[in-house]
Formats: structure tokens, C-alpha cells, sequence
């Protein structure tokens, strides 16, 4: 795992965060979770949405403004888009995927939650990782290669790599749907057409 140590994620001790026996209690206790400031300005908690028995979980950065007002993930536009760059190779988080965030709750005006906020909620992934146990964790965005690696930039650079994770878990970086957003190009080699790779190559290990 590249420069893995700065992670904020550390699964070598593996059973101590396992304080919790499902995932309902996890929400639980996310819902009434003030360890930072986020919870001073949420409407909702982000907890997680889609199949938690599948084989691929998403992460993403935090939730925006729709997030918070429904407290699902990735429902706005760039949720949206997301959802149609997944359903492509048949993934759904009807069907298949479990999506969560780094950060459950909104920062405020969707700045990138700082890193005691990312710290003060580790202990909630952990632990939707430890009980899950996917095959694949698709890391959305810089935000979670940060959280998760500890790399800072470069997301062009590692996107589309395998990287070894927590629990035998396979990971791969994946680029941002905002940023796919703006970057509308569908040509050979342009942002949307290598995430149309990347995400066949997942397809592919998930049916391996
Ligand atoms: N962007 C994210 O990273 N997560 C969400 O839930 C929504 C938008």
C-alpha cells in the first residue's frame, strides 16, 4: 500500500474497534454522534445505503447539501451520474454495492472535511468495514485515497490501480463523479472513458 503509514486508517488491530455486532448498531450510534463539529450544522446523518451483504463497498468524500436533506449518499448530480457509470457494468446499489462516505456528515458550503473531522469519524468505517468485509473497496475521489492511503494528490496518477486493503480487500482509486462532471469528453484516454475502464475491471474481479 503506498505510504500507508500517514493512512488514518490502521486495521492491524483488528478486532478492537469491533465493539459493534451489526450494522444497525453502527447507525446507531452514528446518529447521535456530536465527536465534531459536522454535527453542529447536519440535518441527517450519512450513514450508508445499498446491499451491506454485496461484495464492493464505495467510498466517498462527505455528503452535500442533498445528501443531508435525505440522508442517502450520492443522491444529488453527481450521484446521480454515479449511479449510471455503475449501472453500466450492472452494478446498483439496489443490487450489488454498499456506499458510504469517509465523513457521514456534510461540511459546511461542501468544503473537504478537515482531518480531525475525517479522524473523529474513522471509528464508523471501521467498523461498516470490519463487519462487511468486501472483496473490492472502490475509493472515490482524492478525499478517500487521502483518508484511506494517505496520499495527498495525484489521484490521475494511481486511479485505476489495484491496491492491497484492509481484510484481503482489493482497492481501487477511482475518479470523482463531480469532477467527471466537468470534464464531459468521452474520447479515448479522457476522464469518463478511463473510469468506463476502471469500472469494467472491477466488474470483472467482482465476478472472478
Ligand atoms: N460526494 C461524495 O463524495 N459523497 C456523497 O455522498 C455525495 C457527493
Amino acid at each position: 500500500m503506498p505510504n500507508s503509514q500517514q493512512s488514518l486508517f490502521n486495521f492491524k488491530n483488528k478486532d478492537k474497534n469491533l465493539r459493534f455486532k451489526t450494522l444497525e448498531e453502527i447507525n446507531n450510534v452514528c446518529n447521535s454522534c456530536y465527536k465534531c463539529d459536522l454535527s453542529k450544522t447536519r440535518t441527517n446523518v450519512v450513514f450508508g445505503d445499498g446491499v451491506f451483504s454485496s461484495k464492493i463497498m464505495l467510498i466517498g468524500e462527505g455528503p452535500g447539501q442533498n445528501e443531508d436533506e435525505t440522508g442517502k449518499p450520492f443522491v444529488g448530480k453527481a450521484g446521480k451520474f454515479l449511479d449510471k457509470i455503475l449501472e453500466s457494468q450492472n452494478i446498483s446499489r439496489e443490487k450489488n454495492i454498499y456506499i458510504c462516505n469517509i465523513v457521514k456528515c456534510r461540511p459546511p458550503k461542501n468544503r473537504i472535511p478537515t482531518n480531525e473531522e475525517m479522524t473523529a469519524c474513522k471509528v464508523y468505517l471501521d467498523a461498516q468495514i470490519q463487519l462487511m468485509r468486501p472483496k473490492i473497496i472502490i475509493l472515490c475521489g482524492s478525499t478517500a485515497v487521502k483518508a484511506m492511503l494517505g496520499i495527498k494528490s495525484g489521484i490521475t496518477k494511481i486511479r485505476g490501480q489495484w491496491i492491497e486493503g484492509p481484510f484481503g480487500a482489493k482497492m481501487m482509486p477511482l475518479l470523482h463523479p463531480s469532477y467527471l462532471l466537468r470534464n464531459q469528453s468521452k474520447a479515448v484516454d479522457s476522464p469518463q472513458w478511463l473510469t468506463l475502464q476502471d469500472i469494467k475491471e472491477i466488474k470483472k474481479v467482482l465476478v472472478s
